[in-house]
Order: C-alpha cells, then sequence, then structure tokens
C-alpha cells in the first residue's frame, strides 16, 4: 500500500488536526538530528518551534539515547505506588536543584495535562487537610491553555477546546487576557500597558469572597493562543493579590519550563514565586513523555500529618515517575546543565528581538510579539476566513523547508535553543519570502 495513500493514513485519528485536509496532502516528518528533521521525501526542514515546544536541547540527543536505552535493558518498569526505583529519587532531587528556591518537591504525571489537573487537586485538597474545605473555586485565564483534561480545559480559556466538552468543573472563574492590540501591538519584549488587569483577580474575590478561592492558574507566558506577554508588573500584582487572600498561585510552565525564556522557569526569569509550577515537554527534550508538578515545602508538609501508615494523597499514575522517562530526564538535564542551554536563550534574546521585528511592515503583519526564544507574528485575518491565510504561510513554509506553528492567524515560533545566529536568519528570511509571496 503506498504509505501515503488516504487508506494508509485512515486509521490514525490526528490530535488537533485538520483530519481530512492533511490526508489529502500529508507532511510526514522521518527523521531528525539538532535543528533539524528531514521529511519523508528527505527534504531538510528547519525546527523553528522545538517540535512541539519540547526539544529545548535540540533533535537526537545521543546521550538521552543512551540512557532510555540503557535503562529499557536495566528496568524497564517498576511501580511508585507503595514502592520506588533509585531513578525516582535521583531525578525529583536533581530537579529542585534548579527549581526556585523553595518548590523543593516534586510530583510525577505523564504529558501537561496530567500535571496541571495534579496541581488542581493539590491545590483543593491543600485547603481542605488544613481545614479550609470551602476553598474550592478555581480561577484561570481567558485564552489560557492548560491541556486537555477535564480541570485544565476547566481553568483554560481557548473557547474551542470548551465548548464541546458539556458543562466542565464547576465553580471556576476567569481573568481577563492581556493581549490588546491598541496600546501594545509590536511591542517589544513585555508591554508596557496592562498591569491593573490583575486587578481582575480582585474583583473575583469581591464577588466570590476569597474563603471560597482555593487557586489561581496562569501561563507567565501564554503560549498555545498565540504568545501573550504578561504586562509589566502585571504578575507581581497577581502574586500580592493571592498573598493578601491565602489564594495558591499556579503556574503553568510547560512552554517556558527549562529555559524557553533565559532561566530554568519562568518564575526565575520574573522574578515571581508561585506556590507551584507544572511542567512536561522540555523535562525529557520530548523525547519520553513525562510531567512534573513542583510544590513548596509548606504545601507537602501540609499532607504529612496523621498516621505514617495512612496515603497522603489518594493520587498517581501508574506511569508516575516511569524509570525510562526519569532517565530521559536526567541525562536532559545533563545536557542542559553542560551546554548551559538554560539561560542560553538569555544571550540570543537580543539578536531574536531583533530579528523577528524586522517582520514590522512586511505584508499582512498586523502584531509581532517577543521574549526569550519565543516569537509570534500575528496576520491580519482573511475576510472571513480565519486562520486561513496562517496556514498557507505554514504550508509554504513548509515547502521552502521551515518548519512554524500557527495558532489562529498567529505564527508563533520557539526554536531548540541550540539555535545558532544564522538560522535564526534563516527562518526570518522565509517567513518574510512566504508573508510576501501569499495574499
Ligand atoms: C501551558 C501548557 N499547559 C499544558 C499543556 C498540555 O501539555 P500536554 O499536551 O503534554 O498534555 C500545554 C501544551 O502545549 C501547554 O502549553
Amino acid at each position: 500500500m503506498d504509505p501515503l495513500s488516504r487508506q494508509a493514513l485512515d486509521a490514525f485519528w490526528m490530535p488537533f488536526t485538520a483530519n481530512r485536509q492533511f490526508k489529502a496532502n500529508p507532511r510526514l516528518l522521518a527523521r531528525a538530528d539538532g535543528m533539524y528533521y528531514w521529511s519523508h521525501d528527505g527534504r531538510r526542514i528547519l525546527d523553528a518551534v522545538a517540535g512541539l515546544w519540547c526539544v529545548n536541547a535540540g533533535h537526537n540527543r545521543r546521550e538521552i539515547n543512551d540512557a532510555v536505552a540503557r535503562q529499557l535493558a536495566t528496568l524497564d518498569y517498576a511501580p511508585t505506588f507503595q514502592m520506588g526505583h533509585p531513578l525516582a529519587f535521583e531525578f525529583a532531587e536533581r530537579l529542585v536543584e534548579i527549581t526556585p528556591a523553595g518548590l523543593d518537591h516534586v510530583f510525577f504525571a505523564n504529558s501537561g495535562s496530567e500535571a496541571v489537573d495534579t496541581a488542581l487537586k493539590i491545590a483543593l485538597a491543600y485547603h481542605r487537610v488544613r481545614g479550609e474545605a470551602s476553598r474550592q473555586r478555581l480561577i484561570g485565564r481567558e485564552k489560557g491553555y492548560h491541556g486537555v483534561g477535564f480541570g485544565g480545559i476547566s481553568v483554560g480559556g481557548i473557547v474551542n477546546n470548551r465548548k464541546f466538552f458539556g458543562s466542565l468543573l464547576p465553580g471556576v472563574d476567569h481573568l481577563r487576557h492581556t493581549l490588546d492590540h491598541e496600546h501594545n501591538a509590536f511591542s517589544r519584549g513585555l508591554p508596557e500597558w496592562g498591569a491593573h488587569l490583575a486587578d481582575d483577580l480582585e474583583r473575583l474575590v469581591a464577588l466570590h469572597d476569597a474563603s471560597t478561592i482555593a487557586a489561581v492558574i496562569v501561563e507567565p507566558v501564554q503560549g498555545s493562543a498565540g504568545v501573550i506577554l504578561p504586562p509589566k508588573g502585571y504578575l507581581e500584582r497577581l502574586r500580592d493579590i493571592c498573598d493578601r487572600h491565602g489564594i495558591l498561585l499556579i503556574f503553568d510552565e510547560v512552554i517556558t519550563g527549562f529555559g524557553r525564556l533565559g532561566a530554568p522557569f519562568g518564575a526565575q526569569f520574573f522574578d515571581v514565586m508561585p506556590d507551584m509550577i507544572t511542567s512536561a515537554k522540555g523535562l525529557t527534550n520530548g523525547a519520553i513523555p513525562m510531567g512534573a508538578v513542583f510544590i513548596t515545602k509548606q504545601i507537602y508538609d501540609a499532607f504529612m500529618q496523621g498516621p505514617e501508615n495512612a496515603i497522603e494523597l489518594f493520587h498517581g499514575y501508574t506511569y508516575s515517575a516511569h524509570p525510562v522517562a526519569c532517565a530521559a530526564g536526567l541525562a536532559t538535564l545533563d545536557i542542559y546543565l553542560r551546554e548551559e542551554l538554560l539561560t542560553r536563550a538569555r544571550l540570543l534574546s537580543d539578536e531574536w528581538e531583533r530579528a523577528v521585528h524586522s517582520l514590522r511592515g512586511v505584508p499582512h503583519v498586523i502584531d509581532i510579539r517577543n521574549i526569550g526564544l519565543i516569537g509570534a507574528i500575528e496576520l491580519e485575518p482573511r475576510p472571513n476566513a480565519p486562520g486561513a491565510r496562517a496556514y498557507e504561510t505554514l504550508v509554504k513554509c513548509y515547502e521552502r523547508g521551515l518548519l512554524v506553528r500557527v495558532t489562529g492567524d498567529t505564527i508563533a515560533l520557539s526554536p531548540p535553543l541550540i539555535i545558532e545566529r544564522d538560522q535564526i536568519e534563516t527562518i526570518v528570511a522565509t517567513l518574510g519570502e512566504v508573508l510576501r509571496a501569499i495574499d
């Protein structure tokens, strides 16, 4: 059978994909190395999105591959319910050396979505074990993306991710998002306008009363909705309001974790400390699925009470701290530290900013946003065809050997952190050519 025929492509129901459109004109990635993919027909494709924001150290890292192979041959699987294996403890200990001070406990999951649901559950249970069981509300933000579990879509704020799936979790409310073209279009780095939008939390406290609110979850930089940056002072203000009202602050760092902004985590980059951080993706360089929640000692200790033989948290996954994922994660961390990748974005961010903003004035471009090694080029939507122009841009870039990502009419860029300056130039030059060529 022709591997590219409709029939051969039929069985796999592709996630977050226009299946019929894709299967009529498939783009298959067959292999990868460093900054590049190779397509099924042997063309080299520059990866401007680190796979899906995950391959921070670049593709096909031998140390990770070897660690995975060794681990499979040593201990393929071990449960972590009432049992343990050495790599789980070693990986957790190593991770908390790079997390913000105070976030010194780790709960392992298998994806960002699971990490988010874990953090939300811990927030609710934390208040309950402390005798504040009335704190049951969760607050998210418009345009937020927190994965696809019921918890994540409930606090998330992307309408298509929510509207098909019933009434979601009860008792959830949302802050406004911080995207504002009128005040902030073409800001370089953090926008000046909009810190006051954090005061929405005060309004929700006034409406619901703090005694009913468990936690607020936000992405320090919103990624999936098209790269939306926090205005200067916004995250500090959110932290302050949470502190005043005893509300936990969760940073969803599934994309900002592991060096994307130029610090190990966004919390360190912004110097705002949350009570929990969710992570995944860069945790294992995308090689093996894994997620993790970083938790303060204060929260962990609140659970460590009562009889010593009682399970403290009724939560966990068969594959929490899977040995092969831990091996991949440890090897990834070694690379990040040895090659100083967790801070490399800081060295490149000025160059990156200059490069992406050089697309200002190119046809269709209505806004450009950047921070660390993240960029977004927002296009004017075609009349009555939202997303069509950006999708055509993606297809044309791919034909010219560049992988970008689109959400709506925004092109999002998040290259591996090993990117070199000439590759930054290639990304921008290709995008410029394509945008000038399409209507
Ligand atoms: C901020 C954020 N949270 C959660 C997730 C979900 O992660 P996963 O797809 O691994 O479940 C993502 C994925 O892009 C994300 O960007």
